[in-house]
């Protein structure tokens, strides 16, 4: 489902919180976009002092006008987002994206969650037991040190496993490897690395259960110009219909952009070509 327009707005500040070595997560008080956000929504932040584009980050929380972002401090831009003072007025366009789709009420649901691959979930979490659904998350790191918003997620009503790869919290196991032991679940929602991703979109076809995923590409505009952050999808595939065929294109699949087609894909949908995988 595609979210309404994207709304422009200074967001203010309102807390700012290190939650581990690394990870930062920001509290703003943005009405319009707080009250318009839904699973799977981000916004475009133009982080002030940096000559680039806006940054994309996933919308984590939201609680009446305030919002809230979970990200990890990688260069430029998110380092000088993370020491931002409170009160600080901050541009966002958002919430940008479409949504997971919900299943009917007394549904299973499985989240599978790869490091940073957890922020959509609070706001799914939400959704689904708003709707009646059950809600079992599958959350993964490398270490107990990059596992963020763990209790949140419970909080929110979902009935998670926490693994991590090298055993240091939960199970010493990959996301993938503890999904393959659910075998309850309606549908399937993935967030995470792409190898995660194109793992879980197997299994699903494999056994024949429903499953979106959202993906993460490096985007440009986030506004669906720049055509920067495409992924092959089927042809005929409802997302994919808008990449214009050159004369000569002998290609068999459509291209699809993650920023306004997306960021939620049907598995059945996404293609897993070497040149992007
Ligand atoms: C729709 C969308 C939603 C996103 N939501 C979140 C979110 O909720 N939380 C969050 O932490 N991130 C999120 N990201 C990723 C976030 O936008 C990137 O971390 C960001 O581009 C880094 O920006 P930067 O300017 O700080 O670093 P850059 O200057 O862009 O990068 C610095 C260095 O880090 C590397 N790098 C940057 N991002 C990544 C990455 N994801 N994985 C591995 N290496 C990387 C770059 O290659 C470069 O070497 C999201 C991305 C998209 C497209
Ligand atoms: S980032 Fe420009 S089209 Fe998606």
């Amino acid at each position: 489902m595609a979210s309404d327009a994207p709304l422009l707005e200074t967001a203010t500040l309102i807390s700012r919180e290190q939650v581990a070595p690394g990870f930062w997560c920001l509290g703003f008080r943005s009405p319009r976009i707080a009250r318009a956000a839904g699973s799977a929504s981000y916004v475009a932040v133009d982080v002030p002092g940096v000559f680039s584009v806006r940054l994309p980050l996933g919308i984590w929380t939201t609680r009446d006008d305030e919002f809230s972002l979970l990200f990890r401090e990688w260069g430029d831009r998110t380092r000088r987002l993370a020491r931002l003072s409170v009160g600080s007025g901050v541009s966002c366009i958002g919430p940008l994206g479409n949504h997971f789709s919900i299943p009917v009420k007394g549904s299973t649901a499985l989240i599978a969650a790869g490091g940073i691959g957890i922020v959509p979930f609070w706001l799914l979490t939400r959704e689904l037991r708003a709707a009646g659904v059950n809600v079992r998350a599958i959350v993964g790191a490398r270490t107990k040190a990059h596992l963020n918003g763990v209790a949140q997620l419970r909080e929110a009503g979902a009935d998670v496993t926490v693994c991590t790869d090298d055993g240091s919290e939960g199970d010493k196991a990959m996301v993938l490897d503890l999904v393959k032991r659910v075998h309850a679940a309606n549908v399937i929602y993935g967030c995470g690395p792409l190898g995660m991703l194109r793992a879980l979109c197997a299994h699903a076809s494999e056994n024949r259960i429903q499953c979106e995923i959202s993906m993460e590409e490096t985007f440009g505009c986030s506004m669906g110009t720049c055509w920067g952050c495409v992924v092959p999808v089927r042809r005929g595939s409802q997302q994919g219909s808008g990449y214009p065929p050159s004369p000569r294109d002998s290609r068999t699949y459509d291209f699809a952009r993650v920023c306004v087609d997306g960021t939620v894909f049907p598995a059945s949908d996404v293609l897993w070509l070497e040149a992007y995988a």
